[in-house]
């Protein structure tokens, strides 16, 4: 809760002890409406309900008893018994000179801060990167600002699938170009990869030797057989460049880039160590754990720990992975972004792992996501019906964005150059802010025109409207009108403005506690708004009043900042003009 919701809710709450009632009833939210009041506590209904009264009289109570605080303007009951309440201009400008004077602008650390491990991206070595991995990427890699600049240390791990069938079924590829149709003379290039892959994978739908072939492969490959073990090295690195590429492009990071593979060596002595301790049984030849409960609404079947041929799964890497963390790290939590489809995989791994006690003290989450969908609601495709690959993407989103620039007149003078990295920045943005802004559970549609542009709830949008105040504060001082002063409020939209920058700790405290970067989406968004209204409506460059020219320019340095600060967590950068 932010600051001022909790003074609000405290001096409330001192009312209601004062009255011999739960102190809890004073809390307090932000008005319903807007047009009465700018905060509102509901907790007169709730103390009626216990006390079998009428609610209104308990109402007047409360509010003979705060009405007199120097803090409020108004008081005033509504309906059965909502307290209405108002703040006086001066407290507000206090509070908006306080944040702007801290680095943090209002929002405070939290206590105690948390070792956390966010696994997210898990791109697969030579299989294209698709939509999934994109969301996985954006989603995690604002909640990796996020929890950083909330004072959490992070370890962020990209998790890659460089390890089962798919890695055998590549380095078959390599060996039959009758299957592939595709000749590699040394090493393969990444378009190559590409094209090996589907194809093998098709080939072993159709043709169980296919399969079974890659299978030995893969079983070659995992006891790391002196042929086919340094043609996956070279396999991986291939990939990993190009996926570093992707992800730079998109400002994406990791400080781990570990895969499946890495943990390969743990998984013995954790299967052993699981047996010997009676936590798993053989299912027809397979080692499994059960992981049911009675209270279970959907069946959660067992977790395959190896197969009857002793091969590891999925899940096997997942659980060796959590070791290899715990080691590592000794993390509080252990979280992972990655598409909610794969949410009972996640429920069998946790319960395992809890069940063995492999996690150590860590908690582990799994943070979903809905898919990206095309025109027609169903996961986007290339119009090709194929994989959209991240360069291509970025290249559509720039070309969008690069549009809606000429249409707009935005950047038509600057040079070519510069032009198009703004377009670049823009594309970028468009396609970050439209993902992040949906709730992550949300599935969505993909439309480009639309996330493009510079109306509405856009990343393009937002950009514009912090250029435009960096270009005000430039203006001021080339103009030599730049003058310093406290925040001051006469207008209503300033005070709206202020109102609205003093609940930035309320927006971060809550996308931060429940993963949900769309939060910062929407106060940013609420704070360029607000501050469009202000501009709107009070001369800020052109006053003539000193005092009210300088607490305008320091409430338009204070949007700036929030807005600075919200766009950085959600991985979007700023044009330095547009
Ligand atoms: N590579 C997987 C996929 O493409 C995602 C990995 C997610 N992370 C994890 N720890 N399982 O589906």
């Amino acid at each position: 809760m932010s600051a001022l919701l909790d003074l609000l809710s405290a001096k409330l709450g001192d009312a209601f002890a004062a009255e011999g009632l739960e102190a809890s009833l004073g809390a307090t939210r932000v008005s319903d409406r807007p047009d009465l009041a700018q905060f509102q506590c509901n907790g007169a209904m709730a103390a009626a309900k216990i006390a079998k009264t009428n609610p209104r009289a308990i109402a007047e109570k409360i509010k003979a008893r705060v009405e007199s605080d120097p803090l409020f303007t108004k008081v005033e009951l509504a309906g059965p018994g909502f307290i209405n309440l108002t703040l006086t201009d001066s407290f507000l400008a206090d509070g908006a000179n306080r944040i702007a004077q801290d680095g943090r602008y209002g929002v405070p650390v939290v206590d105690p801060a948390k070792t956390i491990v966010l696994d997210f991206g898990g791109p697969n070595v030579a299989k294209p990167l698709h939509v999934g991995h994109l969301r996985s990427a954006i989603i995690g890699e604002s909640l990796q600002r996020l929890m950083r600049f909330m004072g959490d240390t992070v370890i962020s791990d990209i998790h890659m699938g460089d390890w089962g069938l798919q890695m055998g079924q590549v380095l078959y590829g390599l060996e039959h170009p009758d299957v592939t149709g595709v000749v590699v003379d040394g090493d393969p290039t990444l378009e190559q990869l590409e094209e090996i892959y589907p194809a093998v994978s098709a080939a072993s739908k159709e043709d169980e030797t296919v399969l079974g072939r890659a299978r030995e492969i893969t079983a070659r490959l995992q006891e790391h057989d002196n042929v086919y073990y340094p043609r996956w090295q070279r396999v991986r690195e291939i990939s990993t460049a190009s996926i570093r590429e992707g992800f730079d492009a998109l400002g994406v990071t990791f400080d781990e880039w570990k895969g499946e593979a890495d943990v390969d060596h743990l998984i013995d002595d954790m299967v052993t160590a699981i047996k010997v301790s009676g936590k798993a049984r053989l299912s027809d030849g397979a080692l499994i754990i059960d992981v049911a409960r009675d209270d279970d609404k959907k069946e959660v079947p067992p977790l395959i720990l190896l197969k009857s041929d002793g091969a590891a799964m999925y899940s096997t890497t997942d659980l060796a992975t959590i070791v290899d963390r715990v080691q590592s790290h000794d993390p509080d939590e252990i979280l992972y972004v990655v598409d909610q489809r794969q949410n009972l995989h996640f429920e069998q791994v946790f319960r395992a792992a809890k069940k063995t006690g492999i996690n150590g003290h860590a908690e582990m989450e799994h943070l979903g996501f809905g898919t990206m969908n095309g025109p027609d609601g169903k996961p986007f495709k290339t119009r090709e019906g194929g994989v959209m690959k991240l360069a291509d993407l970025i290249e559509n989103a720039t070309q969008a964005a690069a549009t809606r620039m000429a249409e707009a007149g935005i950047g038509a003078d600057f040079a070519e150059d510069e032009r198009s990295k703004i377009a670049r920045q823009v594309g970028i943005a468009a396609i970050k802010f439209a993902d992040l802004s949906n709730h992550r559970m949300a599935n969505y549609i993909f439309d480009l025109d639309r996330f493009a542009s510079f109306e509405g709830k856009t990343g393009p949008y937002l950009q514009y409207a912090a250029v435009r105040i960096k270009s005000l504060l430039r203006r001021a001082r080339d103009e030599d009108r730049f003058v310093e002063g406290p925040i001051v409020i006469g207008a209503k939209e300033e005070r709206n403005l202020v109102l609205t920058a003093l609940s930035i700790d309320d927006a971060l405290g809550n996308a931060y506690d429940k993963h949900a970067p769309n939060l910062i989406c929407e106060f940013a968004y609420n704070l360029a708004q607000s501050f469009s209204s202000f501009y709107a409506a009070c001369h800020v460059v052109r006053e003539e009043d000193e005092g009210t020219r300088a607490s305008r320019l320091s409430l338009a340095a204070l949007t700036l900042a929030q807005l600075e600060l919200c766009l950085e967590l959600l991985g979007i950068e700023i044009p330095e003009r547009m």
